[in-house]
């Protein structure tokens, strides 16, 4: 069965999480030992398939931290990161070794723009090395993954030589990063389309995807690899990560999860309900701030404001929403009363709050409550309290 059959079959998409690798290379980030410890294991409930858990050779720190996981951490593989060097592959090895189900991930860059300025070499012995350190990863460990690091802009025929070497010489994942976000989400599905039609081999592998968030695209190029073939996404929670970042685990799961069909059925076998939990833990560790607008995981995602919005919602919720709140770990959507919003929020808030005000006397309190809501940007719960306090002390000695 060529690959292209054998696709139909398989719809599981393999969730590679590299927050505590990409991810913590985002400036300012860094993690302490214990911290990562932390994310790891919460990032196992989430059931994540693979964590990069760091960099072994890139300091003692980070050795010692992917160690510690690899002992630790149940459940998923336990990945690390090396250069194609020896020394990087044996000490990688090292910090894996004692996992359940250990991996070395290694990279090279194939683009000619890296090529040229990093390693001034040949494509040859680019080549050369990638295949000969993916025998030697593989000697070690039986799931080795390879990247060709600046795939996106990497030349297509020599991508592809370079893919069936290392795939004969051991690789088991092989993984098509667009390292600096620089591809468009209908050129991306190609690449990994075309990979899947001109490497003969590539039904040894798993492909995956990795992409930046350069252009904003990461979500969306990693859906696309998918729609066309990837089997296992690399990303980050709350798309942490170099520069822009990376791909936002979150967006891409929930995005497989509501558009099932769309994608014809590919799914994560991640435990959803973890995100919310996940994305603060990480949020707070590392002192990044989610974006109060992120999706899924921004403290907007599941607000509406709007009158006409609350009102809609209120009649029914999938008027507004395409996920329910407790999918991603939230126990309710919100209706945060401001100066847009409408008279059924402002009820249905009076009612939650078990507070009264005569039907007659609505449109009246509506008002106040307008005016009140013009001077402030949010009213929130003892703002409303207040208000009808006011506002029965004022129709009491009106009368
Ligand atoms: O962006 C990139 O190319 C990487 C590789 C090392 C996988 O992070
Ligand atoms: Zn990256």
């Amino acid at each position: 069965m060529d690959r292209t059959e054998d696709l139909h079959e398989e719809k599981q998409v393999f969730i590679f999480d590299t927050t505590l690798r990409d991810g913590e290379q985002s400036p300012g980030a860094s993690l302490k030992k214990h911290e990562k410890l932390q994310i790891a294991h919460q990032l196992a409930k989430l059931n994540v398939d693979i964590i990069e858990a760091g960099f072994p050779f890139s300091s003692p720190g980070d050795f010692e931290s992917v160690q510690q996981i690899a002992a630790e951490v149940n459940g998923p593989i336990i990945a690390g990161l090396c250069r194609a060097t020896p020394q990087d592959i044996e000490a990688t090895w090292d910090a894996v070794k004692l996992a359940k189900r250990p991996r070395i991930h290694t990279f090279i860059a194939t683009s000619d723009i890296h090529i040229a300025a990093k390693f001034k070499k040949t494509r040859d012995e680019i080549l050369q090395i990638a295949a000969d350190m993916v025998a030697l990863a593989a000697s070690k460990c039986h799931d080795v993954e390879f990247s060709a690091e600046d795939a996106g802009r990497t030349d297509r025929f020599f991508l592809y030589k370079v893919l069936e070497a290392v795939i004969d010489a051991g690789a088991t994942t092989v993984n098509i990063p667009d390292t600096v976000g620089y591809t468009i989400p209908d050129e991306f599905g190609r690449l990994i389309r075309d990979i899947r039609l001109n490497v003969p081999n590539i039904d040894k592998a798993i492909i995956s995807v990795h992409c930046h968030n350069d252009l904003g695209m990461a979500t969306a190029n990693s859906l696309m690899g998918v729609m066309n073939g990837a089997r296992q996404v690399e990303c980050t929670i709350n798309g942490i990560g170099e520069r822009a970042g990376n791909a936002a685990m979150e967006e891409v799961a929930m995005a497989l999860k509501v558009r099932k069909a769309y994608f014809e059925g590919c799914h994560t076998n991640l435990n959803t309900a973890e995100f919310y939990a996940t994305s603060q833990m990480v949020s707070e560790l590392t002192g990044m701030p989610v974006q109060p607008n992120k999706a899924i995981v921004g403290r907007n995602a599941f607000a509406h404001e709007s009158g006409i919005h609350q009102d809609g919602f209120l009649k029914g919720r999938d008027t507004y929403e395409i996920m329910h709140p407790q999918d991603v770990g939230l126990s309710k959507s919100s209706l945060p009363l401001g100066p847009r919003s409408g008279k059924a929020a402002l009820k249905a808030k009076l009612m939650e709050l078990n507070l009264e005000i005569p039907e007659n006397v609505i449109p009246e309190f509506f008002e106040a409550f307008k005016r009140f809501a013009d001077e402030q940007k949010f009213v929130n719960d003892e703002d409303i309290a207040a208000l009808v306090k006011n506002f029965d002390s004022a129709r009491s000695s009106a009368v």
